[in-house]
C-alpha cells in the first residue's frame, strides 16, 4: 500500500517523526514515500492510497509555513481521495490551551471534506510533557499500521 506522509514543522521535530514514521512503515512493508516540500502534483504523481499527516502547530493554532501551501492546494482542489485511509500526528505544547493542536485540527477538517477516513485517533504530541516525539509515536504507528493493514 502506497503512504504518502506529509508534514509540517517550523523547528524540525515533526520532521523528524514523520521520517521515523517512514522508515517503520517501509520496514512493515508498506511503499510509504515523505516530502516534506511536497506540492500537489507531487503527491498526485505518487498516487496515494493512504494518508499519514504529522504537523506542528505555530502562531495562534495555525500550520507551519511549509505545509500551507500545500494545505490551500488540496482545499482548492480537493482530488479525489474520497474514501482513502488517513491518520493525523499532531505537535503541540498544551500550555498554549485553546489552541493545543491547531494545526492538527485543521488537517482533520481537511480530511473531512475531502472524505478521507480517519482510521485512528489523533495523536497528540505535548512539547511540554516530554522531549522524545519520535518513540512516544511508535505504538500510535503500530496501531495505524494495523488499521490500514485490516
Ligand atoms: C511561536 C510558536 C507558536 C506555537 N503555537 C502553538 C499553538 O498555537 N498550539 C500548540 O499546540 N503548540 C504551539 N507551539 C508549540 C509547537 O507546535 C511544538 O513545540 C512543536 O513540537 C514544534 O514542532 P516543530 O519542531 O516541528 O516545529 C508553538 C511554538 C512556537 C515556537
Amino acid at each position: 500500500m502506497k503512504v504518502a506522509i506529509l508534514s509540517g514543522s517550523v523547528y524540525g521535530t515533526a520532521e523528524e517523526v514523520a521520517r521515523h514514521a517512514e522508515k517503520l512503515l517501509q520496514d512493515a512493508g508498506f511503499q510509504a514515500w515523505h516530502n516534506p516540500r511536497a506540492s500537489l502534483a507531487d503527491v498526485q504523481a505518487f498516487a496515494p492510497q493512504a494518508f499519514l499527516v504529522v504537523t506542528a502547530t505555530t502562531g495562534m493554532g495555525e500550520l507551519p509555513d511549509n505545509l500551507q501551501p500545500l494545505y490551500f492546494a488540496i482545499r482548492d482542489h480537493l482530488p479525489a481521495w474520497s474514501g482513502l485511509p488517513g491518520g493525523v500526528i499532531a505537535l503541540g505544547d498544551a500550555s498554549y490551551g485553546d489552541t493545543y493542536c491547531g494545526g492538527g485540527e485543521l488537517v482533520r477538517e481537511l480530511y473531512a471534506e475531502l472524505g478521507v477516513r480517519e482510521v485512528l485517533a489523533m495523536l497528540r504530541l505535548d512539547a511540554s510533557e516530554s522531549v522524545t516525539p519520535e518513540t512516544d509515536a511508535e505504538p500510535w504507528l503500530a496501531e495505524f499500521m494495523a488499521a490500514l493493514n485490516a
